[in-house]
């Protein structure tokens, strides 16, 4: 069942040299209990489309969609307040600097209480029991203690851990984890990434991994989204995503990134660069990088359904489909 359904998301910014473009048409859809990566360059408006549906844009931003619900609710008509009262119990974020998410004069124990009596109400004695629980979740070792420490005295392995357990302690049906292991070294960022999946098994929740890495994709995705110049280009399931991507930008994304299993062979990069934000697009974002373009490129592609829950924006990949319907005699 759909837990987060969005579609066609558009954010602009104010900033003083005029209004910018940023997410020019975000397309994220996530099933209750499973898990979707976000993958596309930097600054293809990963992080802000899903600061936007957290209902945490910066002052000055505005939204439209055609679509933006979670759990049976209408995004779009949510106030501050209850947005406030939505997040935590609702959903909750993971992001890169854990040390940004902890006040650095409070215990990790109290801050961990704190979320939970805010969210779920209780006792402080339940608040720092719970507190204790979810650092014991997380694999910290000997969490009564832990719980004691302040976060300078934790190490960067164990403070992402420690802002996973405030995540999960208010019970989110959905997290959103933007990069969460990028600033760690590579043994640590794996057992990170394998508790993230044990506690969004464990737990049923719906995440949303924002992640540079197709080798994270790959260990970690049911579905994947692929975003160019503020668009959802391409979305599938992970297998198909891996086997049979379909989008001249999703592969060029996968022909340039290493593949230390398939042993040493040139990386192609993707030459030129992604148009400016500060204007809308017209046609394909991506025309003017894609060896394939056509005429028809200067008209905007829309997502069109090329298989089970598999979805691309360009019109390349919808002639060759319409090519196999006719072949095969299918309605499109
Ligand atoms: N407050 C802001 N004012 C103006 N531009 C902004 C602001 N926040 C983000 N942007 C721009 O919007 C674009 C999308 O930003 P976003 O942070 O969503 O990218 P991203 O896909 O998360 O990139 P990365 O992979 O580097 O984290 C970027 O070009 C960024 O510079
Ligand atoms: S729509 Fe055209 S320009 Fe865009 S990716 Fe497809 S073929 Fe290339
Ligand atoms: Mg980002």
């Amino acid at each position: 069942m759909s837990l987060l359904s969005i579609r066609n998301l558009k954010v602009t910014l104010r900033t003083p040299q005029g209004p910018v473009y940023p997410v020019q048409g975000a397309d994220i859809e996530v099933a209750e209990g499973k898990t979707r990566c976000l993958v596309g360059e930097s600054g293809c408006g990963k992080s802000l489309s899903m600061l936007a549906v957290m209902g945490l844009l910066p002052a000055g931003a505005s939204i439209e969609a055609e679509q933006m619900h979670f759990a049976g609710q209408d995004l779009r008509t949510l106030t501050a307040k209850t947005y406030r009262r939505l997040r935590g119990p609702g959903m909750g974020l993971i992001f890169q600097d854990a040390m940004a998410a902890f006040n650095p004069v409070l215990r990790i124990g109290d801050q961990l209480a704190e979320a939970y009596r805010t969210h779920r109400g209780g006792s402080r004695r339940v608040a720092w029991q719970k507190a204790v629980h979810w650092l014991d979740r997380v694999g910290i070792l000997q969490p009564e203690d832990k719980a004691r420490y302040f976060p300078h005295e934790f190490s960067g392995g164990m403070l992402q851990r420690a802002m996973i357990a405030m995540t999960l302690i208010t019970q989110p049906r959905l997290v959103i984890a933007d990069e969460p292991t990028t600033a760690l070294d590579v043994s640590v960022q794996a057992q990170i990434l394998a508790l993230l999946r044990d506690l969004q098994r464990s737990e049923g929740v719906g995440l949303i991994l924002i992640t540079h890495d197709l080798g994270v994709v790959a260990e970690m995705a049911d579905d994947v989204s692929v975003l160019y110049a503020g668009k959802t280009i391409e979305e599938a399931p992970a297998k198909v995503f891996f086997d049979r991507l379909s989008h001249p930008y999703s592969q060029g994304l996968k022909a340039c990134t290493p593949n230390w299993r398939a042993g040493p062979r040139p990386v192609e990069p993707i030459p030129g660069l992604p148009p400016p934000l500060n204007q809308r697009h017209q046609g394909c974002a991506f025309r003017y990088r894609c060896a394939k373009a056509m005429q028809i490129c200067d008209q905007l592609p829309q997502m069109q359904p090329v298989g089970e829950r598999h979805r691309v924006a360009c019109w390349l990949t919808q002639r060759d489909q319409e090519i196999t319907n006719a072949q095969t005699g299918e309605q499109p």
